[in-house]
């Protein structure tokens, strides 16, 4: 079908609302279309531009790709040099940075802040004339930048012309472009779909993407952008603009994207609270930031503050302790874990990662070690995010001498000698002996651990002293633990024996989802613990234990996975001997809830959709209170389907056997 001719305005009014689109997903991350309708505008655009070429202008957003890959990048001397900042790396020198700048400003008013997360990304200057993006530069050296305008051009977060009207002639704003974690990930899950290499953080291949001699690749990067301020704010044009805020504010008007969690604060105690706010996000944030940059908010104290040869004085950094840092590899170890799965754990030279010194580093599986080719002697990335276990990010390849051998699992067990599996299908390698020494000292350890059975004293060294002398084999054997089996132990004193006792005796009153978790079943964690506790409170562990891989995994939040496993560690005899030794030595759980008799005795049910109050668990939780059965498919047998919101295949499958379909409310109104 032809394309009717649209007239210009019409054309210019679809740009804007593309250009509001990107504004509001890239920098407010609230679109109000969906990719679908986004898609359908751009194709729009397209289809006018392709049979009205006289509308194409440089600032369409259906022009952002498609410039020629170029030979290198032009050098650009810019007129105000991009400064750097300089750090305050704890909150003393933060206010000593605040009481020289006072000193030097004076106490007379004015003297409010600006606070910004530092975006741990790649500073750009993009220079607008007009309104219109005519220039990117890099930041260089500060003073010279390379112009790397076609490709910043592909960046949808940065608007190839500012909304509103009455731009300045000429606009420079400067800011950071950078990666969020997710699409990251995501980037480096394709490169390794499509087998290509590994990207070693966000902030590196940022840089890289930038870099591009190509824009159709930097165009593929899903790279971000947020302005922090602007190159010539003196600028006479620029005039209404007097703070710091103003200027954010304006870029936000328009449309450059600017951080949300940007702040103007009248105190230094504010600003100390703001650091600490955005410290303790740091780790959910969705991109990476290494500080918070402290800003003299007015302009007339800025001017007055002054600036030094690289660093302006109005301005300081707060540098968060790093993340990621280099060391070295200085061999490879694997260990045993509970399960049987051989972990291999990278030794490092001790290296100090946000704050904590770390020697260790996960390595993770055979797969891992392969995909990052690290080897030993390599000098590494390590991260350690919060409480996340150290990791070895990437070798650095360019430092690596001579030709380390590539590292190889071993083929049996390295604690008990046993040939080592790996299943089809699966990363982990694991040793299968059950009785192997370090899976049954593992397996003690996290019975005793904090948020186990919480035993008090027992912790790694005990549990290997105790298993090597025999006095220990299961979990169970902890509860026949005696003075008299502890005294003639090496450096075994009596107080520490006799507090050990009462530690263990202590233990013996401990909760269902403790006990179960204490068990160590492949994956079921505390969380899941919890749930598998709410659905079997009855009879302890034993009705959990006696429940069909169906109904296991018709609980929400445990799921086919989880009741394989679950399914599979009670039919291994040991397992089950254990429990019921366990149980014998006088573990109490408290009672079970009370049983709300036997309404629904004999019948079952399945529910399906979303419940809008209560969850799928506390339902299937009612039922069996009530004597019934809460299952996950339907079948003839099935007594009622509980449908929710979206309920979906097992509805049809209900209408098809002539089983019962009742609403929510009308369960609702069965148990009241
Ligand atoms: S202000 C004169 N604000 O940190 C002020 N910089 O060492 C200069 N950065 O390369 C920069 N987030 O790219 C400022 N909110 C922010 C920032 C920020 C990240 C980077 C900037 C520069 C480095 C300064």
């Amino acid at each position: 079908m032809p394309v009717r001719k649209p007239e210009s305005a019409e054309v210019d009014a679809l740009r804007r609302e593309i250009d509001e689109h990107n504004y509001r997903y890239y920098a407010l991350a609230q679109p109000v279309v969906s990719d679908a309708g986004y898609d359908r505008l751009m194709r729009r655009l397209m289809e006018i531009e392709d049979a009205f070429p006289e509308y194409r202008t440089p600032d369409s957003p259906t022009q952002r790709v498609g410039a020629a890959p170029q030979a290198g990048f032009e050098v650009v001397i810019r007129a105000r040099p991009m400064l750097s900042l300089e750090n305050a790396m704890d909150e003393d020198e933060l206010r000593a940075w605040c009481e020289r700048h006072v000193r030097v400003v004076g106490d007379a008013g004015g003297r409010d802040y600006v606070c910004e997360p530092k975006m741990d990304g790649v500073a750009v200057e993009l220079v607008y004339e007009h309104g219109r993006l005519v220039r990117g530069l890099t930041r260089g050296d500060g003073t010279r930048g390379e112009d790397i305008t076609a490709n910043v051009r592909t960046i949808r977060a940065i608007p190839l012309r500012l909304a509103g009207d009455g731009q300045p002639a000429e606009l420079s704003v400067r800011g950071e472009v950078f990666m969020e974690l997710a699409d990251f990930a995501e980037l480096n899950r394709r490169q390794e779909a499509a087998g290509e290499r590994i990207y070693i953080n966000p902030r590196n291949t940022t840089a890289g993407s930038l870099k591009q001699l190509d824009p159709g690749v930097t165009a593929r990067r899903p790279l971000r952008f947020y302005a922090y301020g602007i190159g010539n704010a003196g600028d006479p044009a620029l005039s209404s603009l007097s703070s710091q805020w103003d200027v954010l504010e304006q870029l936000r008007e328009w449309r450059v994207p600017v951080n949300g969690l940007s702040v103007r604060c009248e105190t230094m105690d504010e600003v100390v609270a703001y650091l600490e706010n955005i410290q303790a996000q740091r780790e959910s944030l969705p991109y990476e930031i290494d500080g918070v940059v402290v800003k003299a908010n007015e302009f007339s104290v800025q001017v007055e503050a002054g600036e030094r040869a690289r660093s302006p004085r109005w301005a300081v950094a707060w540098k968060f302790p790093p993340q990621e840092e280099r060391t070295r590899v200085l061999g490879i170890e694997v260990q045993v874990g509970r399960t049987g799965a051989l972990t291999p754990v990278a030794r490092l030279e001790p290296v100090v990662v946000g704050g904590v010194t770390v020697s260790n580093a996960t390595l993770h599986n055979q797969d891992e070690i392969d995909r990052k080719d690290v080897r030993v002697g390599d000098y590494v990335f390590v991260r350690r995010a919060g409480d996340v276990i150290p990791e070895v990010v990437a070798p650095i390849k360019e430092l690596r001498k001579g030709r380390p051998r590539k590292f190889r699992m071993p083929g049996e067990c390295p604690a008990c000698g046993t040939p080592v599996v790996r299943p089809e299908g699966e990363v982990v390698t694991r040793c299968p002996n059950a009785s192997c020494d370090a899976q049954v000292k593992e397996r003690i350890r996290h019975f005793a651990s904090r948020n186990a059975m919480d035993i008090e004293g027992l912790g790694d060294k005990l549990v290997v002293q105790l298993v090597d002398a025999g006095v220990i084999q299961t979990p169970a054997d902890i509860f026949a633990i005696t003075l008299e089996k502890l005294l003639p132990l090496e450096r075994m004193a009596e107080k520490s024996a006799e507090n050990l006792v009462a530690a263990i005796a202590k233990s013996r009153d401990t909760t269902a989802p403790r006990f179960l978790f204490a068990l160590g079943i492949r994956n079921v964690g505390e969380t899941v613990a919890g749930i598998l506790a709410e659905h079997y409170p009855a009879a302890g562990p034993g009705g959990l234990f006696d429940a069909s891989e169906d109904e296991l995994a018709g609980i929400h939040g445990v799921g086919p996975v989880i009741a394989r496993e679950i399914r599979a560690w009670a039919d291994i005899p040991d397992n089950r001997a254990l429990v019921d030794r366990l149980l014998r030595a006088g573990i109490t759980l408290p009672a079970a809830p009370e049983k709300k008799g036997d309404q629904f005795e004999g019948m079952s049910f399945v529910f399906t959709g979303t419940l809008e109050h209560m969850t799928r668990g506390e339902a299937q939780a009612e039922v069996k209170k009530r004597g019934g059965k809460a299952s996950s498919s339907v079948s003839k047998k099935t007594t009622y389907v509980v449908a929710g919101e979206k309920a979906g295949s097992k509805l049809d499958k209900a209408t098809q056997l002539g089983v019962e379909v009742i609403t929510e409310d009308e369960f609702i109104d069965m148990i009241q």
